[in-house]
């Protein structure tokens, strides 16, 4: 499993440094947040843009903002590297993955906890990551919806039936055991804020996690 830790949970007085102190990991994951599709306020493109020159590990965007089509052109050029919005946004969603792919990025598109997992059957081959909440969006530090074990379980079958190439990810409430879980029911990277970022060494919590 490849382990993408959420710097929701970061110092953000240090990023650069909170960066360093997850050498380890495979993508780092950054929590876009607007306070319109979700009741909370993060960060903007400008916040991250220059963290690029401090690290080669991958950028893993999460728009949780009701217009992704306005902004994500912009978050391309501030170096995402997979670009995620909501399937619940009011943007259309097949010009997104266009627009997206168009430049070379990689697109995922995310579902809320109660948002059924077969509603991606259209967009679904032309996916490159699903990120599936076990969490409402909006915060971190919340418990592990089980609900979501279903959808992976559920994508990782249709992923293996119909040949696609799309990866699965996890994200919220992720700890040891959850963790295990998700590993067991075939997800392929999984997020992880508080979990990591609490630690003194990140470093050591991603290697456990990777290992499960
Ligand atoms: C929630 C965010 C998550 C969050 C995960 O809306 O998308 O990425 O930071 O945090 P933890 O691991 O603390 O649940
Ligand atoms: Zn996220």
């Amino acid at each position: 499993m490849k382990i993408a830790p959420s710097i929701l949970s970061a110092d953000f007085s240090c990023l650069r440094r909170e960066i360093r102190s997850i050498s380890r990991a495979d993508y780092i994951h950054i929590d876009v947040m607007d306070g319109h599709f979700v009741p909370n306020i993060t960060m903007g493109p400008v916040i991250f843009q220059n963290l690029k020159r401090y690290t080669t590990i991958p950028f893993d965007v999460h728009l949780m903002i009701s217009h992704p089509l306005q902004y994500a052109k912009a978050f391309m050029d501030a170096g995402a590297d997979i670009l995620t919005f909501h399937y619940e946004t009011e943007d259309d969603i097949q010009e997104l993955i266009r627009i997206i792919h168009d430049r070379g990025v990689k697109v995922g598109v995310s579902i809320k906890p109660n948002t059924d997992v077969a509603v991606l059957q259209p967009y679904i081959k032309n996916l490159d990551l699903i990120l599936v909440m076990s969490v409402e969006p909006g915060f971190g530090g919340q418990s592990f919806l089980l609900s979501a074990l279903d959808k992976i379980r559920y994508l990782k079958k249709i992923k293996e039936e119909e040949n696609l190439h799309f990866i699965i990810e996890v994200d919220g409430g992720i700890n040891h055991e959850t963790a295990k879980s998700v590993a067991l029911a075939g997800c392929d990277i999984i997020v992880a804020g508080t979990y990591i970022f609490r630690e003194k060494n990140r470093n050591r919590i991603i290697k456990e996690l990777k290992g499960l």
